[in-house]
């Protein structure tokens, strides 16, 4: 039985551990550069533990991001950068993702800590705004609230270049290093609004019918499968239910994710669609809430699956892998508090050897050299269940 802390190979790939740290913006980038930031905040926790690392959503296009201080691949000038983040992540044991997406409609927002005069954080600027561009979507929908700025439909044509703009991406985050490759399909961006009936009134091949709100997603697999060895893993992230009537269904999710693997798709990483603030029941209090629907697409499509959201406490992590529920559990905000949450995490489950995740001259001292626990920054480990104590 696999635990949080059992090796995971995937096609030619294997993580150290089951822990993963689920891309997030920064919004720490100069013309979507990787830069010193992001190779030390992403090598601490490649140190700190984690066995997979992505950096942030990583745009395809200009457009593509989320301000004008995300991050992007969309030329080859950017490749200098990602391959500093892939050498530092891979130099201290951990395995170098990227997650390949672009906004759509949800485009050209203010930073959350930041304003403009009359834009607050989170907000979106309008086109001719000096930090802002014109967004584009499957339909001339904005999204809403304070989202409201005239949003540009794609052309058939725009739709197979921004494909091609996929493939371009991945040929150059080869080039730089990375050895995993998510497809970013999920919280309202562009993924995400092809394949729901709220962003997606297209009446085209790509539009309508559930084959046709997928066209996008197996189209994009196929440009970036194309270009993207076999032996690395191409996997996606699905915002597998907008939690509307109106919009994404699961079960829906569930034949899209079958298709996709028929295309190539490796592994599926859920949840949710984001495509409208208006979600009954949103479940974002609960612990652990997108695991039940993620075990069932791996129950149902018979593929690997991880899923973030509120997994934070180890027991938890720990349990959804020995229950055999999901393959890989991602952490956002823990791994933004804790770097080491890995060790820390193995401390608190009994693990034998937590300082095993940390590089070995580090390893030693803390193994040897300890004093008593509370003086090594760390709270005393707590009397783990019997059980794991021969992990
Ligand atoms: C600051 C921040 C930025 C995020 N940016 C992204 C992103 O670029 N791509 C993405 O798929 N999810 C993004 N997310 C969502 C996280 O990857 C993760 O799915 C979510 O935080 C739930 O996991 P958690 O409960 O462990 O935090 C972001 C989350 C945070 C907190």
């Amino acid at each position: 039985m696999p635990d949080l802390f059992s090796p995971f190979t995937l096609k030619g790939v294997t993580l150290r551990n089951r822990i993963v740290m689920s891309p997030m913006t920064m919004y720490s980038s100069q013309d979507g550069q990787m830069g010193d930031y992001h190779v030390s905040y992403l090598g601490a926790r490649a140190s700190g533990g984690f066995g997979l690392i992505f950096p942030e959503q990583i745009a395809i296009t200009p457009d593509g991001r989320t301000t004008t201080e995300c991050a992007g691949i969309w030329s080859d000038d950017q490749i200098e950068g990602h391959r500093r983040v892939t050498d530092i992540v891979k130099r201290f044991g951990a395995v170098p993702a990227i997650q390949l997406g672009h906004t759509g409609r949800k485009g050209s927002e203010v930073a959350p800590h930041r304003s403009y005069p009359g834009y607050p954080g989170n907000s979106q600027l309008p086109a001719d705004h000096p930090n802002g561009w014109q967004c584009v979507a499957p339909s001339p929908i904005p999204y809403g609230g304070d989202h409201h700025w005239p949003v540009h439909a794609l052309t058939v044509d725009e739709i197979k270049a921004l494909h091609r703009r996929y493939a371009d991406a991945a040929r150059r985050a080869l080039d730089a290093g990375y050895q995993w490759l998510e497809m970013h399909y999920a919280h309202g961006y562009l993924g995400a609004e092809f394949f729901s009936p709220i962003a997606n009134r297209r009446t085209d091949e790509y539009g309508g019918s559930l084959e046709n709100r997928a066209r996008f997603h197996l189209e994009a697999l196929d440009a970036v499968r194309a270009v993207w060895p076999e032996e690395y893993p191409l996997t996606m992230r699905l915002g597998a239910d907008d939690l509307n009537p109106a919009g994404t269904q699961f079960e829906d999710a569930v034949t899209a994710i079958g298709w996709m693997k028929d295309h190539g798709l490796d592994l599926a990483d859920i949840s949710l669609g984001f495509n409208t603030d208006d979600m009954v029941d949103p479940p974002m209090g609960r612990e652990a809430f997108m695991v039940e629907m993620t075990n069932r697409v791996r129950t149902e499509v018979g593929i690997p699956v991880g899923t973030s959201w509120n997994l934070g406490i180890p027991e938890t992590a720990d349990r959804v892998i020995r229950d055999e529920l999901v393959d890989l559990v991602f952490l956002g905000r823990p791994a933004l508090s804790n770097p080491h949450w890995p060790v820390w995490a193995a401390r608190e489950l009994g693990h034998a050897a937590p300082f095993d995740l940390v590089p070995d001259d580090w390893r030693w001292w803390l193994q040897n050299f300890r004093g008593y626990d509370a003086s090594i920054g760390l709270p005393p480990a707590k009397e783990a269940a019997p059980r794991l104590r021969s992990a």
